[in-house]
């Protein structure tokens, strides 16, 4: 199958390599010539894991290139599918600018049947609205009176690729989700996933809109019940790790989402919480539990920040460590990372900050001014009051916490993410606080 993707950022690109891997020809599209011209090289511009070895691969069996011309992609490809970033404005809203321009070029291209698939986060109507952009802009050929002579159709197949593991989440989904207005659409959506012999759900497009939205906001509920359970936990004595794990055990519930920590951040939760928020209030339901997900994250931020100032009282002169940068462990993307706010604020307050992470040091030298970048976690931790674990890496496991400790003013560590061993840390002689462990 022919395929072009639009946007060829975290989530374009994981699936244009990922269709390419499975057999299709895949064509890439982005409007950032630069970023097209790294792409031909090789050069990918993000982290994630197993994905630059098998664009590598795709590339040599010729099944994968890069364009920035959607002339281009749309006239060699039968099936489109728009990767475009949707950021929410100041009221709440997904600004679908990118979307509406894309599909308007795309409409001006078109010279045969196309299948247009949403596969960014976008608001339940959002197909209605691309098939109208597309029938205003077709050309005059295709048009006779208010009649569309040219065949097209729009799907929604959204994404629900995690950053970190996307590429073996596209290879094993739990499921792929069809909305189809269309049989042509869904044998050719068919078509496409059959490699991945994957459970397939079909629905019509709003109802696809729908599970995105509502499976995203559902797992965020998730993080923000754990995280108020957290809260409770430290007021009676209990150990929120103890509480998940047998929350967990029961199968109607699972362990999965249920760690406790600084709160849910990326390109994702919060911009989709707080979209299908305003989707609900322009609809005409006040979906107030989701407002309160909303807030209990703010707040867990908010306590976090309150604990490390109540624990080393004035942090103006203070020096602090930050280990961990981006939203979670496994990626380099910082946007909407816990890390941004807690060290503003920190810095707010005069302190010094400095920080390591395994991944993103190249956007933190972009996206932190005044903040001493460290090359490992050891001299992030040197001479410092006290260290905060903001992204739970698996390698800062490994790291020799002795070695921390006689290096650091203060030992005393603050766990954002609940990651490292309580115990042994105390029993080193470190001050330790984690989450929701039972401070009374
Ligand atoms: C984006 C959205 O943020 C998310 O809501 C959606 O579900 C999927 O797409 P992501 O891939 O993480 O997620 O965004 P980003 O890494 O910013 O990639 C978007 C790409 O689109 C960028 O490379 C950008 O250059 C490109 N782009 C943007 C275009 O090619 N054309 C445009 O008009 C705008
Ligand atoms: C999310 C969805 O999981 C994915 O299905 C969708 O396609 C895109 O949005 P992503 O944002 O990449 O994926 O990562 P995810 O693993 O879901 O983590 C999101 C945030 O929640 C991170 O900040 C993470 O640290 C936090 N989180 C996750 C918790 O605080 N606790 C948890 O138990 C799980």
């Amino acid at each position: 199958m022919n395929i072009a993707i639009v946007g060829s950022g975290y989530v374009g690109l994981v699936t244009g390599v990922c269709l390419s891997h499975i057999g299709h020809h895949v064509i890439c599209v982005d409007n950032n010539p630069d970023k097209i011209k790294s792409l031909r090289k090789g050069e990918i511009p993000i982290y994630e894991p197993g994905l630059e070895e098998l664009m590598h691969a795709c590339m040599k069996k010729k099944r994968l290139t890069f364009t920035t011309s959607i002339k281009d992609a749309c006239q060699k490809s039968l099936v489109i599918f728009l990767a475009l970033p949707t950021p929410p404005r100041a009221n709440g809203d997904a600004d679908l600018t990118y979307i509406e321009n894309v599909s308007r070029e795309i409409a001006l291209h078109m010279d045969s049947y196309k299948l247009i698939v949403e596969k960014s986060t976008v608001p339940a109507q959002t197909g209605k609205k691309i098939i109208r952009t597309i029938q205003l802009n077709l050309p005059k050929k295709f048009k006779k009176g208010n009649k569309i002579l040219l065949d097209f159709d729009v799907a929604s197949n959204p994404e629900f690729l995690k950053e970190g593991s996307a590429v073996s989440d596209f290879m094993n989904p739990d499921r792929v989700v069809f909305g189809v207005e269309s049989k042509k659409a869904e044998k050719i959506l068919r078509e496409i996933y059959q490699p991945l012999k994957a459970k397939i759900l079909v629905t019509n497009t709003a109802s696809s809109e729908m599970i995105k939205h509502a499976s995203n906001s559902f797992l965020a509920t998730k993080i923000s019940f754990i995280n108020a359970v957290a809260q409770m936990c430290d007021m009676v004595g209990a150990d929120v790790l103890k509480v998940a794990e047998g929350m967990g055990l029961d199968k109607r519930i699972g362990r999965q989402f249920l760690d406790a920590g600084i709160g849910y951040g990326g390109s994702c939760f919060p911009k989709d919480v707080d979209s299908f928020i305003r989707l609900s209030e322009k609809s005409g339901y006040d979906f107030s539990l989701l407002k309160e997900v909303r807030r209990i994250n703010e707040k867990q931020l908010d306590s976090f920040l309150h604990l490390v100032e109540e624990k080393l009282w004035n942090l103006k002169d203070k020096t602090i460590g930050v280990w961990g940068l981006a939203f979670k462990p496994n990626t380099d993307d910082m946007r909407n990372a816990a890390s941004l706010e807690i060290i503003a604020k920190l810095k707010a307050d005069g302190a010094k900050v400095k920080a390591y992470d395994p991944k993103s040091m190249a956007n933190a030298a972009s996206m932190l001014k005044g903040v001493t970048l460290c090359d490992d976690p050891y001299s992030a931790a040197e001479d410092t009051d006290a260290l905060l674990i903001v992204t739970e890496w698996p390698e800062f496991k490994d790291v020799n916490f002795i070695q921390v400790r006689d290096s650091m003013r203060q030992a005393v560590i603050f766990d954002g993410r609940n990651m490292l061993d309580a115990d042994q840390l105390k029993k080193l002689g470190f001050d330790y606080f984690g989450i929701g462990r039972g401070r009374l």
